[in-house]
């Protein structure tokens, strides 16, 4: 039986930030640009494209989510980015060799509009961007001048606002689509509370706050949803849970799950379904883009491989089963490869056992495209993030877990991996924002 909706109709235009302008964040917006004019088919967003039952028995139907909770139509959108590149959306388009230029020419006008705003930027969490023996380092910096992070913050502020007020936007999200940073590990006084977080910008302690922290404080205190698409800390950290709860705000993340993580969490499940062992599991990847490079200096990879490694011990529970899924040997590699640019290529070898421990092995050789698999993911998020914000959810978003490699949960939750579970607890959130009956029916 439908009840009432909760959820706030789309009016007016939501203004879409994102913290980066690169390979994911062009093919993102101009696959966006392409599709409102018709140009081009979102393939990958159920967002878009999307149809789910709802109701049961003889109420069965199956709608598209748009028919089911109301969502921004691709018109309403504005774009506006930061970087510490001054090229505008299609310059970087273009540079980043994802989309063929006819693909990309038919909103060069829209694009050449999105000029990147002065970056809140410190090299010593991104240390390859800014080698010259990696690539091109921006010329000048464009990045807010040496400052305290209170003080950037403040110019966030002044950014998102000001954005806000140029475009005429009824609500704003802000997207962080930049550079995995360095490891921040958490530190109990300065991430454990706000107030801890605060004392700690004042004193501009660098060591402590990565520059995605600050962009991600200064859009929760300018009443704007934060998801993070990299592995950063960032808001998966006490201070930021209390922040987003106290504006009543949603946060989202982290780290996109787009290639071989979506592969492996879809594929564990088979095994802890069918009960058979497995005794190792071996990821490799090669990846020539820029994020490759910034991923090839350890401090970098560190957060990376702590995203990528957390997903199958998740599914393959070892106190459930210690005789199949003891000592799993998991090893996770990313090794840059300038050829291949953004055309990834992932290996995984998998020795599971079967009837009376008898060995067998599994090879998955995917020939992917990074950021064509990351685009969709982007368009979902925003879209959901922004049903979330109308629907008046604060703090961590647990129901987008589909879309990430390490669902962000509080401290005393577990995360849910399997593909499947995720995409469940999605469309069960998506039924009861529509005003229908969460279930586990199968379709
Ligand atoms: N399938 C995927 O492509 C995928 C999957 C999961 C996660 N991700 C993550 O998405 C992010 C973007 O990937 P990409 O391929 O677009 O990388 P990219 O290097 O092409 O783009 C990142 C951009 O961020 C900018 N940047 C870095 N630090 C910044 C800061 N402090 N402020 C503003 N801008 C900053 C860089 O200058 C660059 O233009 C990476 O963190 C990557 O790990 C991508």
């Amino acid at each position: 039986m439908k009840k009432n909706l909760q959820v706030k109709p789309a009016n007016g235009k939501l203004g879409v930030l994102s913290i980066g302008l690169g390979a994911v964040a062009t093919t993102f917006i101009t696959g966006t640009l392409m599709a409102r004019k018709g140009l081009a088919n979102p393939v990958g967003s159920f967002a878009q494209l999307g149809r789910m039952r709802v109701g049961r028995g003889a109420e069965k139907q199956y709608l598209h989510v748009g028919d089911i909770v109301p969502m921004t139509d691709l018109n309403d959108i504005v774009f506006g980015a930061w970087d510490v590149f001054t090229d505008n959306a299609y310059e970087s388009a273009l540079y980043c060799e994802v989309l063929k230029r006819e693909d990309i020419e038919p909103v060069r006008d829209e694009l050449e509009a999105i000029k990147p705003m002065k970056a809140c930027f410190d090299a010593d969490f991104a240390h390859n961007l800014m080698d010259p023996e990696f690539g091109r380092v921006p010329d000048p910096l464009w990045a807010m001048s040496d400052d305290t992070r209170w003080n950037y913050a403040q110019n966030i502020r002044a950014d998102i606002r000001r954005f806000k007020e140029e475009n005429k936007c009824d609500r704003v999200v802000v997207f962080w689509i930049a550079s995995t940073e360095a490891y921040t590990p958490r530190n109990e006084q300065v991430h454990g509370t706000l107030a801890g977080f605060e004392a700690a910008m004042k004193a501009d302690d660098r060591k402590h706050l990565a520059p995605s922290m600050i962009y991600a404080y200064a859009a929760l205190m300018e009443g704007c949803p934060f998801i993070m698409g990299a592995p950063n800390v960032c808001v998966d950290i006490p201070a930021m849970f209390e922040l987003s709860r106290k504006q009543g705000l949603p946060i989202v993340g982290k780290d996109f799950k787009s290639g071989q993580t979506m592969m492996k969490t879809a594929m564990a499940p088979i095994f802890a379904t069918r009960l058979l062992g497995v005794e190792g599991w071996f990821s490799t990847n090669i990846l020539g883009n820029r994020d490759g490079q910034v991923i090839e200096h350890p401090d970098n990879f560190e957060t990376k491989r702590i995203s990528k490694a957390s997903s199958i011990e998740w599914i393959l529970k070892e106190e459930e089963h210690p005789e199949l899924y003891s000592d799993i040997y998991h090893k996770v590699k990313i090794n840059y490869y300038p050829p291949r640019k953004d055309n990834k290529e992932s290996w995984d070898n998998i020795d599971i056992f079967g009837w009376m421990n008898y060995p067998m092995q599994i090879k998955v050789n995917f020939l992917c495209r990074d950021s064509i698999l990351a685009a969709p993911i982007c368009l979902d998020l925003m879209l959901f993030t922004d049903l979330a914000l109308r629907a008046g959810l604060s703090g961590v978003q647990e129901w987008l877990s589909f879309y990430v490699k390490k669902p962000m949960t509080y401290d005393d939750e577990c995360p849910v991996h399997d593909l499947f579970q995720q995409f469940a607890m999605l469309k069960n959130r998506i039924r009861e924002l529509g005003g229908y009956e969460a279930d586990q029916e199968l379709d």
